[in-house]
């Protein structure tokens, strides 16, 4: 199954169940500054409802689905394994005060499982974590008994609801706005356990070594949050979904990691004469892919906010790749062919991509640049790694590279304490929020 056809059956199955299918928002936030919602870009599909989450009421009505684009850069750091990615396109359905926990438990299994609506993914590979309860929430005993009765009515035998903590099963996007339990769902997608139910011990190890992946959650919005605190409980309860379309993707295709899916592996494909090593062409891959939709929802590159999360994306692609370099024409076929795989979801991308190529080459000349310089400047003699990484964007690795061809050793444990001290020091509203 193409991807495309995820996210139409999972529009169909949900507009089939009353929801109004909205289109994705913009990938930038709606506020200039992304004060209300905190972040400059939505990092999830209930970022663009929180009003309505917290009471008010939508024009489209209670229930609601659609498939979201959103930019996570708190992962950066992962981009290169298996399932993480900057950009992404998150399917969720919501309940505005209508219905709850039952139905949406309900649903997620049946759109996962019904090879007639949804995905025709095998139950015995699933697994499900409830929150435990704190002070803030009881032990979520009404989902896990949902759970329960779901497993036992399609004859699914075996432990496979786990209860764990706040840090895993309750959900919100930042220190304000409506938040709550969750219940997760996990795909078995190494076959470890043959489709048995497993001890809570052995469902944290297949987690940690990521043999189960989480590929959809259902979080119980009932409270609110005012900087970081508890206030109050939602005049209604709603219901938030999640579910990773790279995620889906890779589970139903078979493939062990998202680069390998049909919307990624167009342009892993392209990357013969740009990189060898699949870490660094899966960052050129994720970072291109985000600043294309970045740029074709209006963010240029510049020092600040928005446009420095676009800046450092493409910088970073471009030092990913093995001569250090981006030209016109590799951008152009990256360019093509990201706009031939959304071609029908996001036709914008088809129509902007001359002007997505020109930023994106300007950018890329403009670092070629500051590359050079600050090459020369290590020539004729400045080899602190402190100064050519700030002052002349040289990254690490790069000096690292230099220096040992002159029998310098870089010392980049120092190096990492001085740039760290920097940044605490000038950390700017843009790192903050990145
Ligand atoms: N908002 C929830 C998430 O992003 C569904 O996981």
């Amino acid at each position: 199954m193409k991807s495309s056809e995820i996210r139409s059956r999972f529009l169909i199955f949900f507009e089939k169940r009353g929801h109004a299918i909205l289109p994705s928002a913009s990938l930038v936030t709606s506020d200039e500054k992304g004060v209300t919602n905190s972040t400059l870009f939505n990092t999830a599909g209930m970022q663009p409802l929180v009003p309505y989450l917290l009471g008010k009421s939508h024009p489209k009505g209670k229930r609601l689905a659609d498939a979201q684009k959103v930019l996570r850069t708190v992962d950066i750091d992962d981009i290169g394994d298996k399932t993480h990615a900057t950009f992404f396109e998150m399917l969720g359905n919501w309940s505005l005060g209508d219905y709850f926990k039952e139905d949406a438990i309900k649903w997620s299994f049946e759109f996962l499982t019904s090879k007639e609506e949804g995905l025709g993914l095998d139950p015995n590979r699933l697994y499900v974590t409830v929150f435990e309860g704190d002070v803030n929430s009881p032990r979520d005993e009404e989902a896990a008994d949902i759970w329960k009765g779901v497993f036992k009515k399609a004859e699914i035998e075996g432990n496979r609801i786990f209860y764990l903590p706040a840090k895993n099963n309750w959900w919100e996007a930042g220190e304000n706005g409506p938040c709550g339990p969750d219940s997760e769902i996990f795909y078995d997608i190494a076959n470890r356990f043959g489709g048995k139910g497993v001890t809570h011990e052995e469902y944290i190890d297949a987690d940690d070594k990521r043999d189960v992946i989480e590929i959809w959650n259902d979080v119980f919005m009932q409270y609110e949050k005012k900087d970081g605190k508890i206030i109050g409980k939602l005049p209604k309860p709603s219901v938030d979904t999640g579910a990773g379309l790279e995620r889906l993707t890779m589970t139903i295709q078979g493939v062990d990691n998202i680069y390998d899916t049909d919307l990624l592996k167009p342009v892993m494909d392209l990357m013969a004469k740009a990189q060898n090593d699949t870490k660094n062409k899966r960052i050129i891959a994720d970072h291109l892919r985000s600043s294309t939709f970045l740029i074709v929802d209006g963010v240029v590159p510049s020092n600040t906010d928005r446009g420095y999360i676009l800046r450092r994306l493409i910088r970073r692609a471009i030092i990913n790749t093995t001569d250090k370099k981006l030209d016109e024409k590799r951008i152009g076929i990256f360019v093509d062919t990201i706009a031939e795989v959304y071609k029908d979801s996001y036709p914008e991308i088809l129509e902007k991509k001359e002007y997505v190529k020109k930023v994106l080459t300007e950018e890329a000349s403009k670092f070629g640049v500051a590359l050079e310089t600050g090459i020369k400047e290590f020539e004729k003699g400045n080899t602190d790694p402190f100064t050519l990484f700030t002052s002349y964007g040289l990254p690490i690795d790069m000096i690292v590279e230099l220096s040992k061809a002159k029998g310098i050793a870089v010392n980049v444990k120092e190096f990492e304490e001085a740039f760290k001290k920097h940044q605490d020091l000038s950390r700017s509203g843009a790192e903050q929020k990145f």
